[in-house]
């Protein structure tokens, strides 16, 4: 096994834009969280870092939206995006190839992309976990933010999947999943006409644009309640939670819990162990930042029976 650490934590650019809007002392936490997933990582001697994330229709809008991009380019581009700096990733080809093929092999259809843009999804925690210098990643974007969207157990069995490959590469592999937890993103009106149909959407996409607020509304019960299943390794039971069921408690932006889900498929089902929670309603979102714990092989049923979920 060469999966030598997984990890998984929110994101928002507001976290770089607007940090000193937080409290001080919940600032100063968070930060230092990320500060140990970068250290954990160095002292575990990872090769490379397979990162999980969500594209939020910058790469793909509504004239085409795959479910799952693997980034087989020389370099992942940080496009920019939410004032953060334009930064530049180098991609570990070789694996991101195998990983390519080797899902497609295993009858899971990754799109791929020779030229991968990265947003704020995976230049926030990348800039949080790394001062030092820029670490050799696997970028995979997953659609959490366009319905519809694939399922939760669709993403672990991805994620797992990626995971066997990985494994098997000889590499030693570190694994980040980013996004959530509960935050609405976007105006109401922005929200209804994305939950419109599918097919009945781009002619109008102009003309509801993402409004980013002051504060956002967060749901502490929802956070809390995947961080508690996580911890206790039940993943088959976030693997059942709807979209719609996530949508209505904790937002548009808790869709991309899946980016921990296929994170935890990748860690084979390991539960977590968190470094920190905290909503920060400046930066709109549940906020946390947490390793799963791969000491121990008491995983959940779901690694055991991803079929059995329904998971393919
Ligand atoms: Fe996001």
């Amino acid at each position: 096994m060469t999966l030598v650490g997984a990890f998984a934590c929110s994101h928002a650019a507001l976290m770089v834009t607007r940090r000193e809007a937080c409290d001080a002392a919940l600032q100063q936490q968070v930060y230092a969280a990320f500060t140990q997933v970068g250290e954990r990582i160095a002292e575990l001697e990872a090769d490379v870092v397979v990162v999980f994330g969500t594209d939020h229709g910058r790469n793909f809008t509504l004239e085409h939206v795959p479910a799952f991009t693997i980034g087989i380019g020389a370099v992942a581009h940080g496009m920019g995006d939410g004032g953060l700096p334009q930064i530049d990733f180098p991609v570990d080809q070789p694996l991101a190839a195998e990983m390519l093929t080797g899902a497609l092999a295993a009858d899971v259809d990754l799109a791929f992309s020779e030229d991968m843009k990265i947003d704020h999804s995976f230049v926030t925690p990348l800039m949080l976990a790394f001062s030092g210098p820029r670490p050799t990643v696997v970028p995979v974007t997953q659609n959490c933010a366009i319905p519809p969207r694939p399922t939760m157990a669709r993403s672990f069995y991805v994620g797992r999947t990626l995971g066997q490959i990985a494994a098997a590469s000889g590499r030693r592999v570190a694994v980040i999943g980013t996004g959530g937890l509960s935050h609405w993103v976007g105006s109401q009106e922005r929200r209804d006409f994305m939950n419109r149909p599918p097919g009945t959407r781009i002619g109008e996409l102009s003309q509801y644009p993402v409004t980013i607020a002051d504060t956002g509304s967060i749901n502490q019960d929802f956070d809390r309640e995947l961080l508690s299943l996580g911890e206790q390794g039940r993943w088959e039971e976030v693997l059942r939670w709807s979209p719609e069921s996530i949508e209505s408690s904790a937002g548009n932006g808790a869709q991309e819990i899946r980016n921990w889900i296929a994170a935890a498929g990748f860690a084979d089902g390991a539960p977590l162990k968190s470094f920190v929670y905290t909503p920060v309603p400046e930066w709109l979102t549940g906020t946390a930042v947490a390793e799963f714990d791969l000491s121990g092989q008491e995983h959940s049923s779901a690694a055991a029976q991803p079929e059995a979920a329904g998971a393919r």
